[in-house]
């Protein structure tokens, strides 16, 4: 499987932030927002990694990540001109995928709890259609909801519904398999203009093709895409990394603890931090474990 990363969009909800930054690289806490869906498709076991962003922002995230060899990673980079959906993403990739199933990821999405990983990588090694993430929420009206039956099979996933039949929300993160990819070609744009993700699913679905996988309490979704949601990751960021010690969406450290690297590569990455920054500090710090 490999991974799309969509990291363009227009951020209008965090305008003045985003009038000469991307979203994905303002920062969550200690780092930049899109470490944390980067190190998400890293726990679910990919290593290709397209990041689609728009043109303008493009070096910059080239210059954040480089190619990726230092993580262990083949990271490529693709342009979207405007932002004209979601979907538009499994087209911009399509190549990039070759006969691969594909997890796309949104830029401003951050997952985290324990059991994710496996529940990732479970869902990855067997998707057929499309597997999409469902999260409890308490205003399910401002999501694209899933609607299941008795035995929570996914019936249908209605957008922004007034009457949710559920308090699930799809989250961010979809996994396709290769075949499934040919349904972003049959859609047309919505009536605000842009390739609905959901449009996508709803077909798979249709078919009998669409499944489920419930994020439990133990997850957290958040996305970053306003002013206080970004305040608010950063501040539950702070908050866990304070009081565990321990460090999330640490590129260097998802890369050793993965396998992606061994400990000479995670020492050249170290000794490339300063000692002076938290962040630098515990990638130095994994090298005595
Ligand atoms: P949205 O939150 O729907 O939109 P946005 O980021 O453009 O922000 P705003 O609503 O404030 O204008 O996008 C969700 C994620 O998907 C986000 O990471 C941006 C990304 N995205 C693209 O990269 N391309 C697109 O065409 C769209 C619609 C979104």
């Amino acid at each position: 499987m490999r991974g799309i990363l969509l990291a363009g969009g227009s951020g209008t909800r965090l305008l003045p932030l985003t009038s000469v930054s991307s979203k994905q690289l303002l920062p969550v806490y200690d780092k930049p927002l899109i470490y944390y869906p980067l190190s998400v498709l890293m726990l679910a076991g990919m290593r290709e990694i397209l990041v689609i962003s728009d043109g303008r922002h493009l070096d910059s995230f080239r210059h954040l990540l480089g190619d990726g060899e230092r993580f262990g990673l083949d990271l490529r980079y693709a342009a979207q001109d405007s932002p004209r959906g979601i979907a538009e993403a499994l087209l911009i990739g399509r190549e990039f995928a070759g006969e691969e199933d594909v997890c796309l990821i949104l830029g401003d999405n951050i997952f985290y709890g324990q059991g994710l990983p496996a529940t990732l990588r479970e869902a990855a090694g067997t998707v057929d259609g499309c597997t999409v993430f469902g999260y409890p929420v308490s205003d399910p009206e401002r999501y694209g909801v899933a609607a299941l039956d008795e035995d929570g099979r996914l019936l249908d996933i209605e957008e922004k519904p007034a009457e949710p039949r559920s308090n699930l929300a799809v989250t961010g993160l979809y996994m396709y398999s290769n075949d499934a990819l040919i349904c972003a070609e049959k859609i047309s744009p919505s009536a605000r203009g842009e390739l609905e993700i959901t449009d996508v699913n709803r077909m798979l679905v249709a078919e009998g093709r669409g499944r489920l996988v419930r994020l439990g309490r133990g997850t957290a979704w958040l996305d970053a895409g306003t002013h206080d949601s970004l305040l608010e990751a950063s501040q539950y960021v702070q908050v866990l990394q304070k009081r565990q010690g321990l460090r999330i969406a640490c590129l260097e450290e998802t890369a050793y603890h993965m396998g992606y690297i061994g400990k000479e590569q995670l020492r050249a990455l170290a000794d490339g931090l300063s000692a002076g920054s938290d962040y630098g500090r515990h990638v130095r710090s994994l090298l005595r474990t």
